[in-house]
This record gives C-alpha cells, sequence and structure tokens, in this order.
C-alpha cells in the first residue's frame, strides 16, 4: 500500500537511511535521521473559518508553530520552551564551535547537527540571504548563540573550531553586489584566519566547485587549476572563493593555523531558498504550482546533486581529520539538466498522488538561453575525500529530491510561497 500523508512518505524514505554520520577520529556525529527531519518539518496550522488544519508535521514536541488565519491574512508563532534533547557530552569533548553563515541553507543544517551532537554553537550571521527562521527553534538553548554580525568586520570570541560558510553561494545573490561579494570572500575570510591564529581554533573554510571555472577536464580532481573568466558576471565569487583559498593556505604555511578546506559541489535539500534560482528549488516550485519548468540551454548541460546531509558528513569528517588539501565534496553521479527536471516532475507527481490528488497536471518543460559563463558539465572526483576521509554520498538523489518536495509543498500550503 502506497504512503497517505506527508508523515508517512517521510516515514517510508526514512527506511531506506535513518542515520546519518560517522563515529570516526574521536569524534561522533551519528544522529537518527527522524530527529533532523522534525527540525525543518515543523508543525504548522491553517485555520479558514472555523476549521484549523495541520499542514505541518504532527510533531509538537519542539519548535515553533505556526497557525496562519486565512480570513485576517495574519499569522500567529508559537515558540516551545522545549528544546530537542541534545548529546550529554563530558566537557573534555564539548567543543566551541563557532559557524559563520549558519543562518543559511548548509549552516543551518551543520548547526542541528552540531548542537544535537552536545557541542556549544555561536552563530554569525548579517542575514543576508539566511534567516534567524532557520535555527529559530534553538535560540534560548544554554548551549546556543547568535549573533548578527558581518564578517567583513572583525569578531573577537573563544572557539575551539571554526567553519567559515558566510557568503552568498547562488548566482542571483552573488552578483546582487559583486563588490560586496569579493570583500566578504576576503575581508571575511582574513577576519575569520585571524581569529583562528588568535585563539588556536581550527579553521574550515567552505569553498566551492567554482574555483575550477568552466572546467577543461572532467572530472574535476582537487590538482586541476582551473579555468576561470577573472571579469565575468561569476568573477566575484569564483575569483573571491579562490583568494579565499589563497589566504587560507598562507595562514597555514606563514603562522601555522589549523586548516581545512572543503570544494563543496552542487547541494540540495529542504531550507534552500526557493528564490535564488539554483536549479534544484527551480524545478520543484515550478513543478508543485503546476507551472513549466526552465530548462537552460538545450538541457544537455550535466550536474551532479548532493544532499545535504551527505554534506555535512563531510564537512564534519573533514574538520576532525588530519587532511589539509583541498577536498571535493560533492556526488559524482552525473545528471543531465534534462534528466533530472523528469526525475523531479515523477516525483512531484509521486509526492501529490500519495497525497490524495487523482490526477496530477502534468508539467511541461520549456526552454530559455543559457546564462553566461554557465559551466557545461560539472562533477567531482571524490577519490581523495574517499581515500583520506572514507567519506562518499550515501543518499540517492530521488530521496532527497523527495524531502525536499514535503518542505516546499508545506510552505506552500502554509501560503508561504
Ligand atoms: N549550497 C551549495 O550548493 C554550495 C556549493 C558550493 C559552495 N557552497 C558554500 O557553502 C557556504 C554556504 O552556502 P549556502 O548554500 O548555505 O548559502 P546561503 O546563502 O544559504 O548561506 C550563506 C549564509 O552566509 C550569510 N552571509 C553572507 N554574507 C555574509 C557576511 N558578509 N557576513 C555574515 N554573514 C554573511 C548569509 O546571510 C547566509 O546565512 C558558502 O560559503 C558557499 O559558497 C555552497
Amino acid at each position: 500500500m502506497s504512503p497517505k500523508t506527508a508523515d508517512e512518505i517521510a516515514a517510508a524514505a526514512d527506511a531506506t537511511i535513518h542515520e546519518v554520520g560517522y563515529d570516526r577520529n574521536g569524534f561522533d556525529s551519528r544522529i537518527d535521521t527522524k530527529t533532523l527531519r522534525s527540525l525543518y518539518l515543523a508543525p504548522a496550522f491553517i485555520k479558514a473559518g472555523a476549521e484549523t488544519t495541520n499542514v505541518g508535521s504532527a510533531s509538537k514536541d519542539y519548535g515553533t508553530e505556526s497557525v496562519y488565519d486565512k480570513d485576517s491574512n495574519k499569522i500567529q508563532y508559537t515558540t516551545f520552551a522545549k528544546f530537542p534533547p541534545v548529546r550529554l557530552l563530558p566537557d573534555a569533548q564539548r567543543k566551541r564551535i563557532l559557524v559563520t553563515g549558519g543562518a543559511g541553507f548548509v549552516g543551518s543544517h551543520l548547526v542541528d547537527r552540531l548542537m544535537l551532537l552536545g557541542h556549544e554553537v555561536t552563530v554569525l550571521d548579517n542575514f543576508f540571504t539566511g534567516s534567524r527562521t532557520t535555527v529559530s527553534h534553538w535560540v534560548g538553548h544554554p548551549n546556543f548563540e547568535m549573533v548578527r554580525h558581518d564578517v567583513v568586520e572583525p569578531f573577537m570570541i573563544e572557539v575551539d573550531q571554526i567553519y567559515h560558510l558566510a557568503c552568498p553561494a547562488s548566482p542571483p545573490h552573488y552578483q546582487y553586489n559583486a563588490v560586496k561579494t569579493i570583500k566578504t570572500s576576503f575581508m571575511g575570510t582574513l577576519n575569520m584566519l585571524g581569529l583562528a591564529k588568535r585563539t588556536k581554533a581550527r579553521f574550515l573554510i567552505t569553498s566551492t566547485s567554482e574555483v575550477y571555472g568552466d572546467p577543461e577536464e572532467h572530472p574535476q580532481r582537487e590538482d586541476y587549476w582551473g579555468h576561470v573568466n577573472c571579469i565575468g558576471p561569476r568573477a566575484c565569487y569564483d575569483e573571491g572563493k579562490r583568494v579565499a583559498e589563497t589566504l587560507t593556505y598562507g595562514y597555514m604555511r606563514q603562522d601555522g593555523v589549523d586548516v581545512r578546506v572543503a570544494r563543496i559541489f552542487n547541494t540540495f535539500g529542504p531550507r534552500m531558498n526557493p528564490y535564488d534560482g539554483r536549479v534544484v528549488s527551480n524545478f520543484i516550485i515550478q513543478a508543485l504550482k503546476g507551472e513549466d519548468m526552465t530548462v537552460y540551454g538545450d538541457g544537455q548541460q550535466t550536474r551532479s546533486f548532493q544532499y545535504i546531509h551527505d554534506l555535512v558528513d563531510g564537512l564534519i569528517l573533514l574538520m576532525n581529520g588530519e587532511e589539509t588539501r583541498p577536498v571535493n565534496i560533492g556526488s559524482s553521479h552525473e545528471f543531465t539538466i534534462m534528466e533530472f527536471a523528469e526525475a523531479v516532475r515523477d516525483i512531484v507527481e509521486e509526492v501529490q498522488k500519495a497525497e490524495g490528488v487523482p490526477n496530477p497536471k502534468r508539467v511541461g518543460i520549456i526552454y530559455n538561453d543559457i546564462p553566461t559563463d554557465d559551466p557545461q558539465r560539472r562533477r567531482a572526483d571524490t577519490t581523495r575525500a574517499k581515500e583520506t576521509l572514507d567519506w562518499q554520498p550515501r543518499w540517492m538523489v530521488r530521496d532527497g529530491v523527495r524531502e525536499m518536495v514535503l518542505y516546499y509543498k508545506q510552505m506552500i500550503d502554509q501560503g508561504k510561497l
């Protein structure tokens, strides 16, 4: 029998992978997926007249709950003072961890994991693309602190580890103010490396596959130097990350800072900003709203997509392992954009059918001009991650897309999209 409700669909997906993380290098990062899911599929209700319908997850244990009143077009939030249970760590194992950009898509999932593992987490964010709501379920927790701060300004804190993520990551956001993006990459990284030097904290930067530009080698290994247009519209991000890596290794060689460099490839998952123009969110939202999906170019360009929990596993392994060279963290499974559009369409229909829509409308696919400098092929060579971290992606793209469909569907039902 096929699952009927969002919770049942989520539970069916949960049967595939019910735990993420590893117990390695003296750092146990294992957490069950059910707990993680309860943090992004929060309870939500819609009130229409006398009737109130639950459109979110059934769990009301912690986090926030919202009631949207259709008649008055008002929304009421309730924040629960009860927090998800976190691991109790002895003082010697509990780390003070700074996550810059911790209110963004990747950062919020990393924060969830580190909090559940029992560490003390400080989020530093200027909320340019991130939002307080992504981590609001931790506000008030004794192990958690959120600071509104721009990383281009110095910041003082005592910490053991720094995950430096702060930087807009999607083309519309990083091109919105190209000069600010370069400043964030350069000055933000300089400030955080200075902090790492002073506190002797271990420093991990989230670099990107964009440092390879439009690659002439395929797949991309870490020793490939890249093919980047230094004056194109994407240069503020690509060159910003390249110089951030240069700075990172400068501090390592000159000042002995203990550094880690993750080169992240396309990642997707719940909490991705629905309007940031990235292909996965675009396709899912268009299909959920019954609109045609837009493919740029002929759809034969390829991408490899990794699910957020795999990325967080990789980041934590890298931070706590011994590899100091750059490490690609991404999926090596290549899809054409066209294949991906078709897969998204199928999954959206599957979810809609499971939720009782008898014949969901089959959306079409339309074609638009390809943006300047859009890479044709992109696939991670993850040999180094396998050899040095013993890491490889475990999530099937389909399972991840299903989670994201449920998440966006919930946002649509709540009137947020
Ligand atoms: N998501 C991906 O597929 C992907 C791929 C490659 C690399 N990355 C890298 O991972 C990191 C996180 O990406 P994401 O997808 O979560 O992006 P995101 O835009 O969702 O998150 C970035 C966060 O940084 C914050 N921020 C931006 N500028 C800041 C500043 N000057 N000071 C303080 N905070 C600032 C934003 O408000 C946001 O919360 C970025 O460094 C990005 O380059 C992501």
